[in-house]
């Protein structure tokens, strides 16, 4: 089945195609395309992402994305059988740029092609499906509903979710637990911006983080003995402030460091009671923060060390970041579920 996905939930504009197949039991994707066309620079002198210039780069770049698959894949977008596209969560003027988008493009090749669907999809979803995507990892050994896999926890992280999932099967999952206030991808990049470093925070204070000592400052760690599986990330960026206020004679390295450190802990004492408390067989964790090589590592280890049977998955840095391949994951896993999602921006859409 092939599929034509579209994201535009925040500052990345992302069309792909896809071959999927093999059903909810075992589905496997082959990516025939995956395109991005990255914002970051339009929104760098802001500190932040701008809706209305996201909005404005989305509906520039849809056109010059989808010509460019076509140039490359003619033959196959008139095989194309399922539209996927994001619906939410997001900024609701960007989400709309793909809504109408998908629909133009649906109304127009549905001329030719009567069988042709188009489903809504959620952003969330897509990190969550993610580490189907990995290419070490495609599918997972032993496919996806097997029992090798399930139970597990997902951990989803990025600059609007820190959310903890309990999985049953690659369809029924529940959230045990988010964050009470900021994301900590969000937490990142305010960090990175008291630090004077530029928009995206995370990828810079990792780098930074590898020159600096972890255990230079001792900031605190949320909520990490809580017997919940809920986070809390503004209070460390305020400490983060008011220790930069307080001393002058610090290091920027060991500041993003031991920032870094902190928040890591806190993910990884969740994430590793949870996967005791309910017994689970493996560990995934996805969007963009799961992108930092340093949590990959630590997560690893410690798995390796303390949980030798749990298998742990991140997917490869390109899936971990925004992209519409995550989104034609969800469009094919709903389209078998025969879950339908209306085409309505919804910005706070929740898991
Ligand atoms: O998943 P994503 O691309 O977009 C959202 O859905 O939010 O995540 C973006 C977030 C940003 O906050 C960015 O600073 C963070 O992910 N991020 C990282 C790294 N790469 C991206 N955080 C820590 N380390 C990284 N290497
Ligand atoms: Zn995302």
């Amino acid at each position: 089945m092939k599929i034509l996905a579209i994201e535009t939930s925040c500052d990345e504009t992302a069309i792909a195609l896809i071959d999927a197949k093999g059903g909810l039991k075992k589905p496997s994707f082959k990516i025939l395309k995956n395109l991005v066309s990255s914002q970051i620079e339009i929104h760098r002198p802001f500190g932040g992402v701008v809706p209305n210039l996201a909005k404005r780069e989305h509906l520039k770049n849809l056109p010059l994305l989808f010509d460019k698959i076509v140039k490359d894949q003619r033959s196959k977008i008139k095989d194309v059988s399922l539209i996927a596209v994001t619906a939410g969560p997001g900024l609701e003027p960007a989400l709309w740029t793909g809504i109408n988008f998908a629909t133009d493009l649906y109304k127009k090749l549905r001329i030719k092609n009567k069988e042709l669907r188009i489903i809504g999809a959620s952003h969330l979803e897509g990190h969550l499906y993610s580490f189907f995507l990995n290419s070490k990892f495609n599918p997972p050994a032993g496919g996806l509903n097997s029992k090798s896999l399930f139970p597990a926890i997902a951990l989803i992280i990025s600059g609007g979710h820190t959310i903890l999932i309990k999985m049953d099967s690659s369809v029924k999952y529940k959230k045990i637990g988010e964050t009470c206030d900021d994301a900590v991808g969000e937490a990142f990049d305010k960090v990175a911006r008291l630090l004077e470093l530029p928009y995206p925070g995370g990828p810079e204070i990792e780098k930074l983080a590898k020159l600096g000592n972890p255990d230079a400052v001792n900031f605190p760690r949320p909520m990490i003995n809580q017997k919940n599986y809920d986070f809390s990330f503004s209070g460390l960026k305020t400490s983060v402030l008011y220790y930069l206020r307080d001393n002058k004679d610090f290091k920027k390295e060991d500041v993003a460091a031991s920032f870094q450190k902190a928040a890591f802990d806190v993910l990884i004492k969740k994430t590793l009671r949870a996967a005791e408390e309910f017994n689970v067989k493996s560990i995934f964790i996805s969007g963009g923060v799961a992108a930092n090589k340093t949590l990959q590592k630590k997560f690893r280890t410690i798995i390796k060390n303390k949980m030798p049977n749990i298998k742990f998955f991140a997917p490869s840095k390109k899936f971990c970041t925004d992209n519409a391949t995550m989104i034609a994951a969800v469009g094919y896993i709903n389209y078998l579920q025969g879950k339908k999602r209306k085409l309505v921006a919804n910005g706070n859409l929740s898991l």
